[in-house]
């Protein structure tokens, strides 16, 4: 008797030993990872105009640790081709730019948020040119500005049709001299981090929802990691990959907004997605090459086959009428004639302006066999641009603490039910030093969460079947493009929203058992977008801006009530 409790006196001593053991050994490496943990300043996430102009102005004032999920340059910004509009010199003024901005909104732009983006053009713009940004000029000397579609003035500054390309060139090249500004390229961020990682329980209509920092897939270890920040800035663009036609490159999936979905953060407007009338028609061309529109602000005209220009029968405004109203006619003009694209016939632009303005183009279409200074282009619409996003307010900030967010990810209100052209370059620039202003203030009461636990990879295991991901995702763009395009309907919507909901299963089952890999992230994020544009289109019960429903084909009034907002 005696001899078995002593037995079991000394199993019991010896569990206390290894559980103390164990105990400490995982506390000491609790502590040592807590100390190794990447802490910085500002997390910024997203390498285009809106994450590089947040990281340069935020590294005068603390550390900056940039993420992007592919090569540094890979973003929209660098396709951006027409330019940049702002308020240059008379005869334009501000009142005429806020007059077409809000024009183009289809009245759901918010006035205040449209003054303050506007008003500031001028002076964040000769920014861009004070960190090396070449904007063409005249021969004496001033800016050189094209116009596009719904502005009543010459605006848009531009660097021939390669804008986009000379901004992110410029933007980087000043980030990487940057001594406080950390890249870390080819890091996918996969969450952001909350309360809700702390065990704690978060909801839609809470207050209070709190951003740690984010998890971050790292190449090098094929593990996540953890970055903790004090304030993270979300600027990963657009979502264009939702739809399998777009200009947009293939880092588009929208995951920004995913995330912040997902973390409870407030999204809207996703209904608002904007096709662009005028793509280059090149069927096995993935993504599709834009015709950027200052080829119509220069006296090109949409046209049929026959070369007679149709765009009159629909809007007075010709081919130089808002996007949403272009595209939309080219759309009914393809479907009456059962024909798969129109054609832009650049032949009425002079050879010199086709030249200096327009090399890129020019170049392209040559490549394809077409010399655009003698025959049509032929165009068709594409996804082009999300006016919706992750709610912000006049600072940038979301409805989660310590987050940010700027650029195509975002809704300021700027763009309301339709972006005007070359606005969304601006309205980045703008907001991105407006959240910069503020997050340097916040910043001082803010400190670091050290509970939060690493990400969790219990019971997953490797996913030998890449092709349930690759077919998911051309499935998730056949529904998105077949049922959610130009033109919506209420059975259309219902049939989208019943498909996506099963892709929407089958991945969220994948994606728990799976060891975690950038595609399937991006195939979730592309699946959580889709739902948002299909739920936001099916409450809006009327047509608006971009968003034309066969069922509702008349404007509501707009009320100040919630519904009638974005
Ligand atoms: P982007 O420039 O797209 O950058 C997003 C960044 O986020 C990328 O670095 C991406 O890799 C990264 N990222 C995304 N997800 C993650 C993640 N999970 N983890 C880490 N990183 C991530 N607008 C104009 O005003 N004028 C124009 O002339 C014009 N022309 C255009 C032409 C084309 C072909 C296209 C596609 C767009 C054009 N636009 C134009 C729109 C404009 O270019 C974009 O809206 C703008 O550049 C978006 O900038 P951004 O910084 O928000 O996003
Ligand atoms: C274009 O050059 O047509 C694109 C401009 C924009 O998307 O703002």
């Amino acid at each position: 008797m005696l001899h078995l409790s002593n037995e079991i006196v000394e199993v019991h001593s010896k569990f206390k030993r290894n559980f103390a053991s164990r105990f400490l050994r995982q506390l000491i490496v609790g502590i040592i990872k807590n100390i190794m943990r990447k802490k910085v300043d500002f997390l910024v996430i997203g390498s285009g105009i809106a994450g590089l102009c947040f990281a340069l102005k935020a590294a005068n004032f603390g550390k900056v640790c940039m993420v992007t999920k592919a090569k540094i340059d890979d973003t929209s910004t660098k396709y951006a081709q027409g330019g940049i509009a702002a308020v240059m010199y008379s005869p334009d003024t501000y009142e005429k730019h806020i007059q077409d901005t809000m024009v183009a909104g289809d009245e759901l732009s918010d006035r205040h948020i449209v003054e303050i983006t506007i008003r500031e053009s001028t002076e964040r713009v000769l920014e861009l040119v004070e960190w090396g940004v070449d904007f063409d000029k005249t021969q004496s000397g001033k800016f050189a500005l094209a116009k596009e579609g719904g502005h009543s003035e010459f605006r848009v500054l531009h660097h021939k049709d390669i804008t986009g390309f000379e901004i992110e060139e410029k933007l980087i090249l000043a980030a990487q001299r940057n001594p406080n500004i950390e890249i870390l390229d080819n890091h996918l961020a996969v969450e952001i981090i909350t309360q809700h990682h702390l065990g704690i329980e978060v909801n839609r209509h809470m207050s209070g929802i709190t951003c740690y920092g984010a998890y971050i897939y790292n190449p090098k270890t094929k593990e996540v990691d953890t970055i903790l920040s004090k304030i993270t800035m979300m600027a990963t663009g657009g979502i264009g990959t939702v739809y399998g036609n777009t200009t947009n490159p293939t880092v588009a999936t929208g995951d920004g907004i995913a995330m912040v979905y997902r973390a409870k953060g407030a999204v809207r407007g996703m209904e608002f997605v904007q096709f662009h009338p005028t793509s280059l028609y090149n069927p096995s061309e993935r993504p599709s090459f834009l015709i950027t529109e200052a080829m119509r602000g220069a006296g090109a005209i949409l046209k049929n086959k026959n070369g007679e220009e149709f765009m009159r029968k629909y809007d007075s405004r010709g081919s130089l009428a808002p996007r949403d109203i272009v595209a939309r006619a080219i759309d009914n003009e393809m479907k009456t004639k059962g024909i798969d694209h129109v054609y832009l016939d650049t032949t009425l632009i002079k050879k010199e302006e086709m030249f200096q303005h327009f090399p890129n183009i020019y170049a392209k279409c040559l490549s394809i066999g077409i010399d655009p200074t003698k025959e049509m282009i032929p165009v068709v619409p594409a996804a082009h641009y999300s006016c919706g996003g992750i709610q912000v307010d006049e600072w940038g900030r979301s409805t989660i603490t310590n987050l940010y967010a700027s650029g195509e990810c975002s809704s300021t209100g700027l763009h309301g039910a339709n972006r005007l052209a070359s606005n969304s370059l601006l309205e980045a620039l703008v907001f991105s030093h407006r959240a910069c202003l503020n997050a340097v203030e916040a910043i001082k009461n803010i400190d670091f969460c050290d509970q939060v636990p690493d990400w969790n990879t219990e019971g997953t295991v490797l996913n030998e079947e890449m092709v349930l991901i690759t077919q998911s995702m051309k499935e998730v763009q056949t529904i998105m493009a077949s049922y959610v395009g130009i033109v919506r309907s209420n059975l259309r919507l219902q049939r989208a929203f019943d498909r996506l909901e099963i892709l929407y299963r089958e991945t969220e089952d994948l994606y728990k058992k799976s060891i975690l890999i950038p595609e399937i992230c991006e195939l979730r994020n592309v699946i959580n977008v889709g739902y948002l544009i299909i739920r936001n289109a099916m409450e809006r019960k009327e047509s608006r801006g971009l968003h034309y429903s066969l069922d509702y084909p008349e404007h509501r009034d707009v009320n100040p009530t919630r519904e009638d907002k974005l």
